[in-house]
């Protein structure tokens, strides 16, 4: 695993979208698997203006590692969220777009985008293969949305789940981790005190790490890199490992 820590919030918006713009010249379709919560909206604002012609747009194709059960215009929606802070203010063909129906019945959709995943996206030891996964990490230790009350959920035999929020009861479909480890890269994007603690659990592995989510996650490729600020890092005893 790779630690990349920096001053604040902008400097991770910053230095992940150099990396993102790296990762992804390859002439060829690049997919991306994005992420949900507050991190990912001060990044979605950086990439689209300050690097957008820097991105070949055209090769960019976006799915969602999990959304919340509701319509696409609910301001709970993380479409919703992307087209704001990201889709509306770049040059992104309509196809490359490939949402999780939050409207639709949850367990006919997390079928319909485990299919939609299967059929899209390039295989890997008999698996579909994001290029790049883009991952959270909520307060509770809490990733795409697969909770610590429901980490079974991380090893189901299904490319997508639906999970249930611990305390709203609301209901996401979430990517499981056969489909996260399976990617070539996946970044963690944490940022804030509140996820110090988690963070330094889960990095430093201290007692009773596998409780959460986030600690599942380690692609095969070996390919991890954790975006952090300061704040999130500041109780790491370790800056790499
Ligand atoms: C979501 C997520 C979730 C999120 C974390 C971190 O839809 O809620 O994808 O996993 O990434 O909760 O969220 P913050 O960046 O807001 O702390």
């Amino acid at each position: 695993m790779e630690l990349k820590v920096y001053q604040n919030k902008v400097k991770v918006a910053e230095e992940f979208s150099k990396y993102l713009i790296e990762k992804s010249d390859t002439q060829k379709a690049f997919h991306i698997a994005l992420s949900g919560g507050s991190t990912p909206k001060i990044v979605f604002d950086v990439l689209a203006e300050e690097f957008s012609n820097d991105v070949d747009w055209k090769n960019i194709h976006l799915y969602w590692g999990d959304e919340r059960c509701v319509a696409p215009t609910d301001d709970e929606s993380n479409y919703k969220m992307t087209v704001e802070h990201l889709i509306s203010k770049v040059d992104i063909p309509e196809e490359n777009i490939h949402r999780i129906k939050g409207e639709d019945d949850p367990k006919t959709e997390a079928k319909r985008y485990g299919e939609l995943l299967d059929k899209e996206l390039p295989k890997e030891l008999g698996l579909p293969q994001f290029d790049l996964v883009i991952l959270g990490m909520g307060d509770d230790g809490h990733t795409a949305s697969i909770f610590p009350h429901e980490i079974n959920l991380w090893v189901s035999p299904d490319n997508c789940e639906v999970a249930i929020h611990p305390e709203s009861g609301q209901r996401r479909v979430s990517l499981t981790g056969r489909i996260i480890n399976n990617a070539r890269t996946v970044a963690f994007l944490v940022t804030g005190e509140s996820k110090a603690e988690k963070v330094k659990i889960i990095v430093d592995r201290e007692e009773g790490y596998l409780e959460y989510p986030a600690s599942h996650v380690a692609p095969k490729t070996k390919d991890l890199v954790w975006f952090l600020d300061a704040a999130a890092a500041k109780l790491l005893t370790s800056s790499q490992s």
